[in-house]
């Protein structure tokens, strides 16, 4: 590994690419996290010299860098406080609810800034020093929005890409943000900044423009040189930049003479790591799981399938409420119809999922007492997470999907479910606030808030003519299986390699 001369790719991340495991000895080791993201970049960093940078999850456990297959891993170390203030806090009740069309209400507190900001500064201190002459380094998602100016300030010569896995929220609503300007202006220090769906693209393109002034062509953001970094913001230091409020020189023409850098903001739907979700598909040993789920349910003519972190941008309790009146209605019943509710563990730590989890399960609790029998349950929840393997078998087990998020930068479990329904049966009820439903056309697409319309679908789910649902997963898999995570990251880095 090139210690002296750096790594020749480099990738930003709030987290490492490895979970710490417990070893058969009682020991602790590393094993590559199994997400979309790390697959897909693995093979990329083992033929580049890659490194990765990113915290390893404990707080106040300062850890050395070291190789693990092929990576080269830089724990980025947070205290407890950071860990309250920059994750929980600014990160994940500030940004997360704010860029999530405030389903939750977002909390703005300056001293979760101020974390941030040195946060973020240190992720950038550590890329700065690991990155090669002229290395490429792809910054990841909205916990880390200012590396990319920072990390420009401290290594002009390298070429910065980012990637926003979360919606980016319109105009009206990212205004709100007192650190607008700053976060602004981090990720324009980025020669490439990708987004989910164009509508994100096109969201970020309209604040620049209406925020900072800056022109725009053909998703071309032109940034002068000159421009304030990201350590400034117009609300602190006296409203030198914002033309919203009329006090400074509007940029709207296109530039005539040098004085800007290009940065481009672009739509990069990510995908799934298809080939693999096909072959354990595939494997004996998982489809005589989903026969073995089936027959512990006590087969069902119908079994439902929601998988989510226990997150409010989900749409738990809408999917909760729609399948309760179905039964209420008499349009389901339990012994045919069951619903499996997967939700697993996230971000214990804040009050809104702390507050979220007492709701789902009360609901859960009262819709089991009210519907159950003795032999069959109307739904079956489980607050853990599986690996990879026990979800394959549990999407060949459902027969109908139901993802009912209220938003959601993708939404990677619809397209699994599609990928592992090689037989062409199932049917995926999908939210058209996801951007996957930019992709998956032939879901039945629904609006989560229109309870009616759900109900509705859930039903239509239930009773499709067989036919029409192999033919609507037929074109569902072709979306799935021509555009899967790999060729994902490879357009994004081709495009970043073509900036000038
Ligand atoms: O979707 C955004 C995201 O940050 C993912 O990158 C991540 O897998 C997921 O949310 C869980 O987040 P956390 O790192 O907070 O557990």
């Amino acid at each position: 590994m090139p210690q002296q001369s750096g790594y020749d790719f480099v990738v930003v991340a709030n987290r490492l690419a490895v979970d710490r495991v417990t070893t058969e000895d009682g020991g602790t080791g590393w094993r590559r996290s199994p997400g979309g993201l790390v697959t897909a970049l693995a093979p990329i960093m083992a033929q580049s010299d890659g490194a990765w940078v990113g915290w390893h999850g404990a707080a106040d456990e300062p850890l050395e860098a070291f190789d693990h297959q092929g990576m080269h891993l830089v724990p980025v170390p947070l205290s407890e406080q950071e860990v309250e203030d920059y994750y929980e806090g600014f990160s994940n009740a500030t940004l997360w609810p704010l860029y999530h069309d405030v389903i939750a209400r977002p909390a703005f507190h300056r001293h979760w800034f101020e974390a941030y900001r040195r946060v973020n500064r240190r992720f950038a201190e550590a890329a700065a020093d690991v990155a090669a002459q002229g290395a490429t380094v792809w910054v990841q998602d909205y916990q880390l929005q200012l590396v990319p100016a920072m990390l420009r300030e401290l290594r002009p010569d390298v070429k910065i890409g980012f990637f926003n896995h979360i919606p980016f929220p319109p105009p009206g609503l990212f205004s709100q943000l007192p650190w607008r300007h700053s976060v602004l202006r981090g990720l324009l220090g980025a020669d490439l900044i990708g987004f989910q769906r164009e509508s994100d693209a096109r969201n970020f393109q309209r604040v620049v423009r209406h925020r900072l002034g800056y022109y725009i062509k053909s998703d071309q953001v032109f940034v002068p040189l000159d421009a304030p970094g990201p350590g400034e913001d117009a609300s602190v230091n006296g409203l030198h930049a914002d033309p919203a409020r009329g006090t400074a020189p509007r940029q709207l023409t296109a530039p005539t003479e040098g004085g800007f850098r290009v940065a481009e903001a672009k739509a990069f739907p990510i995908s799934i790591d298809t080939d693999k979700i096909v072959e354990l598909s595939e494997r004996p040993d998982i489809i005589a799981r989903s026969q073995q789920i089936r027959r512990e349910l006590g087969e069902p003519d119908t079994i439902f399938l929601g998988v989510d972190r226990l997150d409010y941008t989900k749409g738990i309790r809408h999917r909760l409420k729609a399948y309760e009146e179905l039964l209420r209605d008499g349009k389901l019943t339990v012994g045919e119809a069951c619903l499996v509710q997967v939700a697993s563990p996230s971000r214990e730590g804040v009050a809104s999922y702390q507050r979220l989890r007492e709701d789902i399960e009360g609901a859960v609790g009262r819709i089991n007492g009210e519907y159950d029998t003795l032999a069959h349950t109307a739904i079956r929840y489980l607050h853990h997470s599986y690996p990879v393997e026990e979800m394959v078998a549990l999407y060949l087990a459902a027969d109908v999907m139901l993802v009912t998020a209220l938003r959601d930068g993708m939404n990677l479990v619809a397209k699994e479910y599609v990928a592992a329904r090689k037989s062409g049966q199932g049917v995926l009820v999908l939210s058209e606030f996801t951007g996957a439903a930019d992709q998956l056309r032939q879901a039945l697409l629904i609006n989560p808030h229109d309870v009616d319309e759900l109900k509705a679908a859930i039903v239509k789910a239930a009773t499709i003519d067989p036919e029409d649902a192999r033919r609507r997963m037929r074109s569902l898999r072709r979306q799935v299986v021509s555009n899967n995570v790999q060729r994902w990251a490879e357009e994004f880095l081709d495009r970043l390699a073509a900036q000038p």
